[in-house]
């Protein structure tokens, strides 16, 4: 079976997307992984892997995660060739030592939406089912939606292990602590994750930050500490550069223990 990984934030723009991006490469040097984009209305993993709309250059490519979750048989849908091998067709020539696939979700205004609750979370179900089924991935990494609404509360029922990614700003850490609650009623397990932007909160002290900490049911807080040198639109992918830019050691060594506690918990 396929461990099942959620990435969460109560709010956007918390840097979700990029960890996701930058975890699964760094598990991918030792396991299999598949990520899957369930921010259906926003998403933003494909375009850090280097996708674009008009995949392959088929202008009417068909095989996003929405195709999947709006088509009427799911049956006949092709899992496989949606499945986008990272390192052979990205084209950001990343090598990784296992499998790296990602599932995407089309950047495209929605003529109409069909999701409607139970189905959504059933066909999911489904779909991560019939892939865990080929015993392709050892982990599935899911880039959930931000915020309380119906996907990311769908994205949290189809997952085993969720990383509650915050920032240290009062919005944050009270939207935080209220999906922990949901978190614990699901009985599932979590990692609180702050990616520290200090620059932006001079006013969080260190009795702060433990007082948020025991707040979040006592766990320990995983830091990703901040790198003004990331940009949105450089496509991130640390792995696959020495020496992109300043503090890259920093990074990738930060997102490789991250991926080794994941290993971790797996086992
Ligand atoms: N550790 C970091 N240090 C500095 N900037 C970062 C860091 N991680 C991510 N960023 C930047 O923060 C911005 C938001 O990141 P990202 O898109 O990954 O967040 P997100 O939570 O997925 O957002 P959204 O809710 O829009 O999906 C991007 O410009 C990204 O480059
Ligand atoms: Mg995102």
């Amino acid at each position: 079976m396929s461990f099942r990984v959620l990435s969460y934030s109560y709010k956007g723009g918390t840097g979700r997307t990029t960890s996701t991006a930058n975890i699964a490469a760094a598990l991918a040097q030792n396991h299999s992984v598949l990520c899957i984009d369930l921010d259906v209305d926003a998403p933003g993993l494909g375009i850090l892997f280097g996708f674009y709309d008009n995949l392959r250059g088929i202008k009417d490519y068909n095989l996003y995660l929405q195709d999947y979750l709006t088509c009427e048989d799911p049956a006949s849908f092709d899992i496989e060739k949606a499945l986008i091998d990272v390192s052979k067709e990205s084209g950001t020539g990343l090598k990784f030592n296992k499998t790296l696939k990602v599932f995407p979700s089309k950047i495209k205004y929605p003529k109409s939406i069909s999701f409607t609750g139970n189905t959504t979370a059933q066909r999911l179900e489904s779909l991560l089912k019939k892939i865990e089924e080929t015993g392709e991935f050892e982990y599935i990494i899911l880039d959930s939606p931000s915020g309380f609404g119906e996907m990311a509360a769908i994205s949290m029922y189809v997952s085993e292990y969720i990383l509650l990614f915050f920032r240290y700003c009062l919005q944050h850490v009270e939207g935080t602590i209220q999906i922990s609650h949901f978190i614990n009623k699901l009985a599932l397990d979590y990692l609180p994750v702050a990616t520290s932007v200090p620059r932006d909160n001079p006013g969080f002290t260190e009795p702060m930050k433990v007082e948020i900490l025991k707040k979040l049911t006592g766990r320990d807080i995983f830091e990703i500490p901040e790198n003004n040198s990331l940009k949105w639109n450089e496509r991130i992918v640390l792995f696959d550069s020495e020496d992109k830019f300043p503090g890259i050691k920093k990074m990738q060594a930060c997102y490789s223990n991250l991926a080794n506690k994941l290993v971790k918990e797996r086992r």
